[in-house]
C-alpha cells in the first residue's frame, strides 16, 4: 500500500515536471516553424533589455519583430530637419543578433505623424508637390537607412473607411488618391529588394476588405510588387468569426499576395463600443463596469479565450503557405495597449503570456494546434 503510495506520487511529480519542460522547452517559433514566422511587437525596455526578463521571452519565443512606436513619424522624425534614429538603430540590433525577420512600421499614416508634415512654417496647408517632396525625403532616408536589415515595410497603414473608400487623411486631401501609389514607389526606390505591405484593421468585414482588395490590384496594375497585406487583428471573442477569417485570407491570396496577421491580440473585456475598428483615437471614460478582472482573470473567462485563440490559429495552419506570419502586439498582458485602448487605465488580458511573464492556459492551446504538444 505505501510503496503503490509511493510510486503514485512519483508518477505525479514526474507528470508535473513533464508539463513544466514543456514550458520551457515549447516555443512559438519552433512549433510553427513549417507554417509562418511568429512575431512580435517590442517596446523600448524590451529591444534595449532593461526590462531583461521581457526581452529573454521575446528572444526564446518569437522569430520576427516590429517596433511598437519607434519607427512611427513622430518618434522617428519629430522635427522638419531632426530624425531620431537612436531607438530604431537598437530595434534594428535587437533583431540581427537574434536572427530575426524585422519589420519596419510604418512609413505613412494618418496618425502619430506631426502636424508640421502638413504645413509650411505659417500653419498653412502645404502644396501637393511640396508634401510628395517630403514623403519621399522621408521614406528614402528611413527605408534607405536600414535597407538589407529591414525585410518588409508596412509602406501605408489604414488608408480605407470602413465602408471601403479611401479616408480623407490630411495625405489623400493634399496629394490626391494617388498618394498610395506614390509611396510605394519611393519606398520601391528605396529598397527594390524589401516587401511592401498594406495594413489595416476590420479587413475580415467585407466592405472593407473589398476596398482593400481594389487598392492591391491598383497597385498591381501600376508595377508596385506588393508582397502582402495586414491584417491587424484587434480582435475580441466573438468578432471576427473563424468564417469571415478564412475568407478573408483565401479572398487576398486570389491575388497572388501573403497575410500577414501584424496586430494580434484578444479583447476579454466588456465592451465600450460596438464599433469593430481599432481608431486609436477612441477614447472612452473608464468605468467599474468595463473593468471587472482587476484581481485577475476567471478560470471560465481564461478558458474561452485559450479556445479563441485555439480556433483562430486553426485557421492560420490550415492557410499554411498564405499566412506567412502571425505578429502578437505586445509580449506580456502588462505592456499591451489593450490596457489603454479604448479606455484608459483598465486590466486587460490580451496575450499569451501573463504580466508574470509566463504562458496562460491560450499559449498551450496555440501550441496544440501546430500539433506540438
Ligand atoms: C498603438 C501602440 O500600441 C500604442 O502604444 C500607441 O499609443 C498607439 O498605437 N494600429 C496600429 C498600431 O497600426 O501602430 C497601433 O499601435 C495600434 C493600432
Amino acid at each position: 500500500m505505501k510503496k503503490n503510495l509511493i510510486s503514485i506520487s512519483l508518477v505525479t511529480i514526474g507528470v508535473l515536471m513533464a508539463s513544466a519542460s514543456v514550458h520551457a522547452q515549447t516555443t512559438l517559433k519552433e512549433s510553427f516553424k513549417d507554417d509562418f514566422l511568429v512575431g512580435v511587437a517590442l517596446n523600448e525596455s524590451q529591444f534595449t533589455g532593461s526590462n531583461a526578463r521581457e526581452a529573454a521571452l521575446a528572444r526564446a519565443q518569437f522569430n520576427s519583430i516590429s517596433p511598437e512606436n519607434v519607427l512611427k513619424w513622430e518618434s522617428v522624425h519629430p522635427e522638419p530637419d531632426r530624425y531620431n534614429f537612436g531607438p530604431v538603430d537598437s530595434y534594428v540590433e535587437f533583431g540581427l543578433k537574434n536572427n530575426m525577420v524585422i519589420i519596419g512600421h510604418n512609413l505613412i499614416w494618418h496618425q502619430q505623424t506631426p502636424k508640421w508634415v502638413f504645413q509650411d512654417d505659417k500653419g498653412n496647408p502645404i502644396s501637393r508637390d511640396a508634401l510628395l517632396e517630403r514623403m519621399r525625403n522621408h521614406i528614402l532616408t528611413v527605408v534607405g537607412r536600414y535597407k538589407g536589415k529591414v525585410g518588409g515595410w508596412d509602406v501605408v497603414n489604414e488608408a480605407l473607411n470602413e465602408d471601403g473608400t479611401l479616408r480623407q487623411s490630411p495625405w489623400e486631401k493634399i496629394i490626391g488618391d494617388d498618394y498610395l501609389l506614390k509611396a510605394y514607389q519611393f519606398a520601391k526606390e528605396a529598397d527594390p529588394n524589401v516587401q511592401l505591405y498594406y495594413n489595416d484593421y476590420s479587413l475580415e468585414n467585407a466592405s472593407k476588405r473589398e476596398g482593400a482588395i481594389a487598392l492591391v490590384k491598383k497597385l498591381q496594375a501600376a508595377g508596385i510588387p506588393i508582397a502582402g497585406v495586414g491584417l491587424q487583428g484587434h480582435y475580441n471573442l466573438t468578432w471576427p468569426t473563424t468564417n469571415q477569417l478564412d475568407e478573408t485570407i483565401k479572398a487576398f491570396s486570389k491575388l497572388g499576395v501573403k497575410v500577414m496577421v501584424t496586430e494580434l491580440d484578444m479583447d476579454v473585456l466588456p465592451p465600450a463600443t460596438r464599433s469593430q475598428a481599432a481608431e486609436v483615437s477612441m477614447n472612452f471614460a473608464l468605468r467599474a463596469e468595463l473593468n471587472p478582472y482587476t484581481n485577475g482573470l476567471p478560470a471560465s473567462v481564461q478558458q474561452n479565450l485559450a479556445n479563441r485563440y485555439a480556433d483562430l490559429f486553426k485557421v492560420f495552419v490550415a492557410n499554411r503557405g498564405v499566412v506567412a506570419r502571425v505578429t502578437f502586439w505586445g509580449v506580456t498582458d502588462a505592456d499591451s495597449w489593450r490596457n489603454d485602448w479604448p479606455v484608459k487605465g483598465r486590466t486587460a488580458y490580451p496575450l499569451l503570456f501573463n504580466r508574470d511573464c509566463r504562458p496562460k492556459p491560450a499559449f498551450d492551446a496555440v501550441i496544440k494546434t501546430s500539433g506540438h504538444l
